[in-house]
């Protein structure tokens, strides 16, 4: 790609809209729950940033597509929260995880950090530098991601996925919630100069 990588997310975020008021029908408005998963990481890795692209002391970056994964963290009335914090955790773009349980865990890219922390701006807003993740077996495509509003011991535990993936349509976990649910899990993703770009909006309870 022709930017680094921190240039290319300090112009992503630099062109995102102005924040703009939350419509009043869109307010009341909750991300459904789903499960954590088996694979949130035993131990958090010493390197637990929000660019998932870089791994401290590995020269190599990250294989795969890369993704801005951003958005803004809502409390119910859709004020946004300030200060919430952010967790992701998602296989690599060949589907392992940094999990002891993953059958594949010695093929893992150990380029890819696997798992990151952010903290929302003053606007609620957050961003990932990550990849689209891989697929594997039994599975759609999807990022765990879990949000605490600031000083509220309460964390939404949800997964976000991708629109138009195939493996959308028979994937147990998506597929259980009625569509106006699954909706709300199935990011907005824009082509950006040397990947994508995906807006997730998480609304909290
Ligand atoms: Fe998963």
């Amino acid at each position: 790609m022709s930017l680094s990588r921190p240039a290319l997310l300090r112009r992503s975020l630099l062109a995102l809209p102005a924040f703009a008021a939350l419509p009043a029908a869109a307010q009341g408005l909750r991300t459904p729950s789903q499960t954590e998963g088996p694979y949130y990481p035993r131990a958090i890795p010493a390197d637990a940033d929000a660019d998932l692209l870089r791994v401290a002391g590995q020269a190599a970056p990250a294989r795969g597509m890369p993704l801005l994964l951003t958005g803004v963290v809502r409390g119910p009335d859709g004020a946004a929260l300030a200060g919430a914090r952010i967790e992701i955790w998602q296989a690599d773009a060949q589907g392992i995880y940094l999990h002891p349980r993953d059958p594949r865990l010695d093929q893992r890219d150990g380029g890819f950090q696997g798992y990151g922390r952010a903290v929302a701006d003053g606007a609620g807003r957050y961003a990932f530098r990550t990849i689209r993740p891989g697929l594997y077996p039994g599975r759609t495509p999807h990022i765990h991601l879990r949000a605490q509003p600031a000083g509220s011991a309460a964390a939404l535990t949800t997964q976000v996925y991708f629109p138009g993936e195939p493996r959308n349509e028979t994937d147990g976990l998506l597929r259980r919630l009625p569509p106006e649910s699954r909706a709300l899990l199935i990011a907005r993703v824009m082509p950006m100069d040397g990947g994508q770009r995906a807006e997730f909006d998480i609304f909290v309870a």
